[in-house]
């Protein structure tokens, strides 16, 4: 359609019928017609009325659904203004590839796009014209159980993967059936909530805020998200879905978004509670207001929203471009001429677990692992006859983490699959051992799990935490592995040193006391769909793990926040970190450098970075720097290597982290082989937020380095004239 029919659609409109433009309702409640439409006070709706008018629904299960919806939709509409269908697809839909903190690990933005693209063709085969993905918020505190969602504690991880899913997810043509809108997430600085806690309250200087938690947001604005989702929590005072400054000031204005803004689960009557709202009908004053387009199940602006209208205090004006964005929103997907965009239950069968998208998940959760720890365990030798899986993941099918859809667990390539799949002949024993909740003491299972270790030739010793313990609404106070686990681990590594721990978890965790007594760690994440035959293979050898932490990983959870790119205050700690050293910025009774830093990763090989050229001393702002980074793989066996390139502004006008990557490539190398890895570096990588929130360039002296946080291996200075 044209935006003069567009324009004339929504002239013909009631204000009602515009409203319900703006309302999102669940597809449960019209598909199973077991939910009943309520009110943001629980009252019930009238199902008949909302069917007619509503603009969008969420969460629906695939094309046989999504088809009728929108023909139940339809047939009730006499405008005739198809819904939009919007989906959670966070890291695949029926083919699950690992959790995004694993992505983010792999340090891979063609990855990245690789499974995006899987993802895309599957969600618009299931009817998916929205997902609610990317995921960008910067997280640096594990304690919250959204940090799986994210890529990284780095906001230019986040930036760059973010702004791959968008551009490969949202193709060049929105109306091709293949292709589906992103909805960029949380819109702001969700994973700063105040002590790791969810939708906690989040206060952040205009600088920080700037500086560290909206640049991913705007990489995906820039690369064209088509809608924001705005934030649970309160920003400096102001719920994000209130928060004009955020939402029309920064969004609107100064980035130049001109998508739809659709609010969180029931954020908009959530203004209640938090207290800034009198009632819903404030809540839906003060979320218009701030350009909240969409009201996400809440019905806050179904039962007000006309009302405001009607009696002036939201103007006409607001609700018609609110509503032309949806439509055009609709338009640019399509769904005028065709309501049903890529729904095909025939291509869902065909594309759904093809070998396809099974081997890019498998790839994926071969390059996301991470291994923190070898003393010449792994990879374990070929003729291995007899293998002792232990632990309470040994067996589990839940590994796809959190934001999976419901059932994908059925699609699990288990461990003990996997290997029987490698190595037909290798004897397996399994055993439990113990349970993995937090507050399980039953370690009967223990002593049988040692024995069958001690009776092995090598143990695969599987740990974690479980599935639902990560993801949103599951902060946790302390990261440790949930009960008896330790035990479990003690006895079995007291019974075989031939071990390698095998971790399962959505956060990083503490494992202090693995990292000194387990000889192996392989840190796996929650891999997905082909968790199992990934698992084989890293194990035995035929995948080299690669993966370096896009997050830190924690001595203790008092260590956070812990951001790689601290600050170096004025009274730095000298090293040794291993000891405190008085009056400087220490902890008594801790290091202050994580377990594992940010960057860090093991390989079945070695590498060495043997010399870092730039060439030149100086740049203009016009001009770039080129450093090259020589690196040799001096060990046995092929492998990739992360090549991370890191800033230090030693003095500005504000206080500069000690060190901020600013580039990454991936490498892959022969044994023996060498490469010379540029970089380009320009002004605008100098660039950050001064005292005033203005973002500049300040002449002076630069480092730059290789190697990875807190373990710089090569530096150079130059100067920006
Ligand atoms: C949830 C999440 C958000 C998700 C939405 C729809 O509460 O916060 O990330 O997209 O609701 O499921």
């Amino acid at each position: 359609m044209t935006e003069q029919a567009l324009k004339a659609l929504l002239d013909s409109m009631t204000i009602q019928e515009k409203v319900g433009q703006l309302i999102q309702c669940n597809a449960g409640q019209f598909i199973r017609n077991q939910l009943e439409i309520t009110g943001p006070d629980g009252e019930t709706l009238p199902t008949e009325e909302v069917c007619r008018i509503m603009g969008s629904v969420l969460t629906f299960e695939d094309a046989e659904q999504a088809i009728a919806l929108q023909e139940m939709h339809l047939a009730a509409d006499p405008k005739k203004i198809p819904l939009l269908l919007m989906l959670d697809v966070i890291h695949g839909l029926r083919t699950t590839y690992p959790i995004p903190l694993a992505m983010g690990c792999s340090f891979d933005d063609d990855l990245m796009a690789e499974c995006a693209d899987m993802a895309r063709k599957e969600s618009s085969a299931c009817g998916v014209h929205v997902t609610f993905n990317p995921m960008v918020d910067t997280a640096r505190d594990a304690r919250w159980g959204r940090i799986l969602e994210t890529n990284s504690e780095e906001p230019l991880i986040n930036s760059r993967m973010g702004a791959a899913f968008v551009r490969t997810a949202q193709g060049n043509d929105l109306s091709d059936p293949g292709n589906i809108a992103c909805c960029v997430k949380h819109y702001a600085a969700y994973g700063a909530g105040e002590a790791g806690r969810d939708y906690n309250t989040v206060d952040l200087s205009e600088r920080s805020l700037r500086q560290d938690y909206l640049p991913a947001y705007k990489a995906c604005v820039d690369a064209g998200a088509r809608l924001v989702m705005p934030s649970f929590n309160a920003l400096n005072g102001i719920p994000s879905v209130a928060n004009k400054w955020l939402m029309n000031r920064i969004l609107r204005e100064e980035w130049g978004f001109s998508g739809v803004v659709v609010s969180d689960y029931n954020a908009v009557g959530e203004l209640v509670a938090h207290g800034i709202a009198a009632d819903h009908k404030d809540a839906a004053r003060l979320a218009m207001e701030a350009g909240c387009d969409i009201d996400m199940v809440d019905n806050s602006y179904y039962l007000y929203l006309a009302d405001l209208v009607r009696e002036g205090t939201v103007p006409a004006e607001m609700l018609d471009e609110a509503v032309m964005r949806v439509l055009r929103l609709k338009n640019e997907l399509g769904l005028f001429e065709n309501p049903f965009h890529g729904a095909d239950r025939v291509a869902e069968k065909r594309l759904y677990l093809c070998p396809e998208h099974r081997e890019t998940a498998r790839r994926a959760a071969e390059e996301t692992a991470v291994l923190l720890k070898n003393e010449g365990i792994l990879p374990f030798r070929e003729d291995v006859k007899h293998i002792a899986l232990i632990g309470p993941f040994a067996e589990e099918k839940h590994l796809n983490g959190f934001w999976s859809r419901p059932g994908a667990e059925r699609d699990t390539v288990t461990i003990p699959e996997g290997i029987r799949a490698l190595l037909p002949d290798t004897e397996l024993t399994v055993e439990r051992g113990c349970g993995a909740a937090i507050g399980d003491t039953d370690t009967g299972g223990i002593a049988r799990a040692a024995e069958a270790a001690a009776g092995a030739d090598a143990v695969i010793l599987v740990l974690g935490e479980p599935e639902n313990y990560s993801g949103e609404g599951r902060s946790r106070a302390e990261l440790n592995l949930p009960g008896p686990q330790m035990q479990l681990a003690r006895a079995v590594l007291a019974a075989n040193r031939n071990t390698a721990v095998v971790l399962f978890n959505g956060r990083p965790l503490v494992i202090t006391e693995l990292a000194e007594t387990a000889p192996a760690i392989l840190e796996m994440w929650y891999p997905g769909t082909e968790a199992g035959n990934a698992l084989a293979r890293l194990l035995w050898g035929r995948a080299n793990p690669c993966g370096k932490l896009s997050a830190g990983m924690p001595r203790s959870t008092g260590q956070y926040p812990m951001p790689y790119n601290r600050m170096n205050t004025g009274r730095p700690k000298p090293p040794p970190d291993c000891k405190p050293a008085p009056f400087t910025s220490c902890y008594l009774d801790m290091p202050n450098l994580p377990l594992y830093s940010f960057g860090y990763g093991l390989s079945y090989t070695t590498f060495s970075y043997e010399k870092l050229e730039i060439d030149r001393n100086e740049i203009t702002k016009d001009e770039k720097l080129h450093v090259a980074v020589t690196v040799r793989n001096t060990g046995t066996r092929a492998g990739k290597e992360t090549v991370q390139l890191y800033l230090r502004d030693p003095v500005a006008s504000v206080v500069r982290p000690v060190q901020q990557l600013i580039d990454y490539k991936k490498v892959a190398l022969e044994p023996g082989e060498k490469k010379e890895i540029v970089f380009t570096v320009s002004e605008q990588q100098l660039r950050f937020f001064n005292a005033e929130g203005k973002e500049i360039s300040e002449a002076g002296e630069f480092l730059v380095s290789a190697g990875y946080a807190d373990h710089l291996l090569l530096t150079e200075k130059f100067r920006l004239a």
